[in-house]
């Protein structure tokens, strides 16, 4: 059953930013439209179904985006970013499916669903195309958590996809779009979350996808894990002739640590600037506690930057800047995400937020070099 839940709605507050109106003229919209606002307790709430009238009446294009999360390197935030962006997007009137591809299921859990084997399909199955001695079809696997964020579980049976995959001569190029095909059309965003590997599967779902997202950490190996990450989407880019966008996220950023301005400052002058998203994420020891605890990030009473940067990626990604203006021709280009081809065209004019950060901080940053 679709429970509602204040995790899965927004304050009028935060619509109110979003489209920069006062809360009196979205008041007058939905009476207008004869729509009764939600109460979940005394909150007053705006259901994604609720915001994608607002998109409408706004005129506003959904951008439709496979993304895919990666990195090589382990613990690095992949899941964590999935988990947050997907529920938060999907709260923005967006359809969100995640797929776990990872067999610790980690994302699986975050939401609280028994990744066991044997209870739940996972991706692994509707390729297969039985479980438990049944066909199944992809629509099948999908979980619902609420009327606008679904996921398609995994569990540690997924150890077997790699081998299973490379034992017949799939094409990684076309291999998930043809998978999704059936599901296409229901879903706004499908967001896929990836182990820490670089193999075929991990490969497919790039080549799949519109959006390579790909966390990092502010220390010397994370840059390590970029660098292979960043080399194998060059690969794929040149044998399948596919042109993800990439975003390089920085995530449990600390600006307490003077290491962390060193990291972000040698990429800011690296070949890899222009892929670098204009959000950053904070350490939080509050978003750390949720996901151990399968609590979510977007409880209303848990509040702190990191939640906000998180929020400010959400909108980065879905191209959101452009709705305030309710203009609605250049609503469905994302403003940030930059492509391969594009590598050396780019014209950065954002005064992006880890620039600020410099700029706030006392440290001296001429000069520095890899760490
Ligand atoms: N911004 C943050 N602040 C504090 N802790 C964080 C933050 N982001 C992620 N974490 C914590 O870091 C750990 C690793 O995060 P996560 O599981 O998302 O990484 P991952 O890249 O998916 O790991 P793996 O490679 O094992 O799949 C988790 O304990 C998570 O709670
Ligand atoms: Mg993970």
């Amino acid at each position: 059953m679709v429970m509602l839940d204040p995790c899965y709605t927004i304050s009028i507050k935060e619509l109110s930013e979003i489209f920069n109106l006062s809360s009196q003229e979205i008041n007058n919209f939905f009476k207008e439209n004869q729509v009764e606002l939600t109460r979940i307790g005394n909150l007053v709430r705006i259901t994604p179904a609720n915001f994608e009238l607002i998109l409408k009446a706004r005129d506003v294009k959904k951008n439709k985006m496979i993304i895919t999360s990666s990195c090589v390197k382990g613990g690095v935030g992949k899941t964590t970013l999935t988990h947050g962006l997907s529920a938060k997007i999907s709260t923005y009137g967006h359809k969100t499916l995640m797929i776990d591809l990872d067999q610790q299921a980690n994302l699986t859990s975050s939401f609280g669903i028994d990744s066991s084997m044997g209870v739940l399909p996972s991706i692994l199955d509707v390729y297969r195309g039985h479980f438990q001695g049944k066909k199944i079809s992809i629509e099948d696997a999908i979980v619902n958590i609420t009327s606008h964020l679904s996921i398609i579980p995994a569990n540690l049976e997924m150890a077997s996809f790699e081998s299973e995959f490379s034992s017949k001569t799939e094409n990684v190029g076309n291999f998930f779009k043809k998978l999704l095909k059936p599901i296409g059309p229901q879903f706004d965003i499908i967001w896929f979350d990836c182990p820490p590997a670089l193999g075929k599967v991990t490969s497919a779902a790039q080549a799949s996808s519109d959006l390579i997202v790909i966390p990092i950490n502010t220390d010397k190996f994370s840059v390590d894990g970029l660098d292979l990450t960043i080399d194998s989407i060059v690969t794929l880019h040149k044998n399948f002739e596919v042109n993800p966008n990439v975003k390089i996220v920085v995530n449990k950023f600390d600006s307490r640590q003077k290491l962390g301005f060193q990291i972000v400052s040698y990429i800011s002058q690296n070949e890899y600037k222009d892929y670098l998203s204009n959000n950053y994420i904070s350490v939080s020891k509050q978003i750390d506690n949720c996901i151990a605890s399968k609590s979510s990030i977007w409880d209303p009473h848990f509040k702190g930057p990191a939640q906000d940067d998180l929020k400010n990626l959400a909108l980065e990604i879905i191209g959101a800047d452009k709705w305030s203006s309710s203009i609605s021709e250049n609503a469905s280009e994302s403003s940030s995400v930059q492509s391969l081809n594009n590598l050396n065209n780019l014209n950065n004019n954002n005064l992006n937020n880890v620039d600020n950060f410099y700029q706030q901080s006392n440290l001296d940053l001429t000069g520095v070099t890899h760490v």
